[in-house]
């Protein structure tokens, strides 16, 4: 099979995993992007083990009425279960709740997470929404009145259950993260946008006073790519979706009882990563810590280092304590200094991903986005320095990446 052909088949089997999927269902000329696998870990263990974010419990919370076979059902799909999944809820606390589901490519699934927030007067804050089956819908009725959904990234995996969603639940509120478009044309999105997430709607957004939200967005000349990190005031929690993962020991309950034990989660998690035959052996330095995955550090930031350094660095001014990602594991105890350290590659220069290996056009001080860590967060950094991983593990999205960068689309 020819080099490009190869290529061509293992960005597809980034699709439905990570936010450079998004490239590939918004711009046919992105395809090339949005194949890429990223892989980070980060600090050095000794320094991880000093002060380690941990995952909180949550507690399983069994529907009012059990569920059937029939309201399982959703199509169309975009990724297998073709056409009945489960879904899982559980409760953190009273005020927040998790809906998961399983996403399968290939032989590889993980799970996705919608956020829900119950707000000081019920309402309910949807974050990131679910494929919506009627067992779905019926979950989160249960909880109360949905007021707000929002889609916080430009990523097709998220994106593909709004306009579904939506039209259940017709009295919400729909707000988006910027460059949304859709594929292959620029044609509506097929849901009412009532409002878009960038930093001059803020006012005018009903949920600002509980719940504060930034984002960053990189507009190669091909398009947009996204994504919003929420914040919320009472619990100081923080909601992001691709941004970030921790990769636990065990597999989520989802897949749990899906059947998958323990030796093919982490074979499917180091795919899901590296999107190449997994290493076991490198599954130590990925489990349970706060990594940026790899599909985004090489394809995403990689490309827009100083749009996600400044994200990074407003994000951090939140004082927030736990951490909740889309996918993997949630929720994570983790406050900003955790943050930083995930994405300290940005300020150690690395230089094996940036832009195929050619120097950014700018001459960009990370450090100073760095500076006052100290005061964000009333203790010092860990100072962790990312991780490298096994050359072997990196081949396939070194390949990825430099195809991206010859063909020039991302730039
Ligand atoms: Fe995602």
């Amino acid at each position: 099979m020819p080099l490009r052909k190869k290529l061509g088949l293992l960005l597809v089997s980034a699709c439905g995993l990570h936010t450079a999927v998004g490239f590939m269902a918004q711009n046919p000329n992105k395809v090339l992007l949005s194949t890429m696998p990223t892989v980070s870990p980060y600090g050095r263990d000794a320094t991880i083990a000093w002060a380690a974010p941990v995952l909180l419990p949550t507690k399983p919370m069994p529907p009012v009425q059990p569920a059937g076979l029939g309201s399982k059902f959703y199509l169309p799909a975009f990724l297998p279960p073709w056409i009945a999944r489960d879904t899982v809820r559980t409760k953190f606390s009273d005020d927040i709740f998790f809906l998961e589901q399983s996403q399968t490519f290939v032989n590889v699934s993980v799970n996705i997470r919608s956020t829900v927030i119950r707000l000081k007067n019920g309402d309910l804050f949807v974050h990131a929404p679910v494929a919506p089956t009627p067992e779905c819908v019926s979950l989160i009725k249960e909880l109360g009145e949905v007021a707000y959904v929002v889609l916080p990234v430009t990523a097709i995996e998220h994106k593909v259950y709004m306009a579904r969603f939506a039209s259940l639940f017709p009295k919400a509120k729909i707000y988006v993260a910027p460059g949304q478009f859709s594929w292959p044309v620029d044609l509506p999105l097929g849901f009412r946008v009532d409002g878009v997430l960038t930093e001059e709607n803020k006012k005018s957004m009903p949920f600002i006073d509980e719940i504060d939200y930034t984002g960053w967005i990189f507009r190669p000349f091909t398009g947009s790519i996204s994504e919003v990190a929420f914040f919320h005031r009472k619990s100081r929690t923080l909601l992001v979706t691709d941004a970030i993962i921790w990769i636990d020991d065990q597999p989520p309950e989802i897949l749990r009882q899906a059947g998958v034990g323990q030796d093919l989660w982490k074979k499917m998690a180091l795919q899901a990563c590296f999107l190449g035959p997994p290493n076991l052996d490198t599954f130590q330095k990925i489990k349970q810590r706060l990594i940026v995955s790899p599909v985004i550090r090489v394809l995403v930031v990689s490309r827009a280092k100083k749009e996600v350094a400044e994200w990074i660095k407003r994000v951090c001014e939140w004082k927030f304590e736990r951490v909740i990602p889309a996918h993997f594991s949630a929720p994570i105890k983790a406050g900003p200094v955790d943050l930083q350290d995930a994405y300290a590659f940005l300020e150690e220069g690395e230089t094996g991903a940036d832009r195929g290996g050619k120097s950014l056009p700018f001459g960009f001080d990370f450090s100073a986005l760095w500076q006052g860590r100290q005061g964000a967060v009333g203790r010092k950094g860990r100072g962790g320095k990312s991780v490298q991983f096994p050359e072997q593990d990196l081949k396939i999205l070194k390949s990825l990446n430099k195809f991206v960068s010859a063909t020039g689309l991302a730039e």
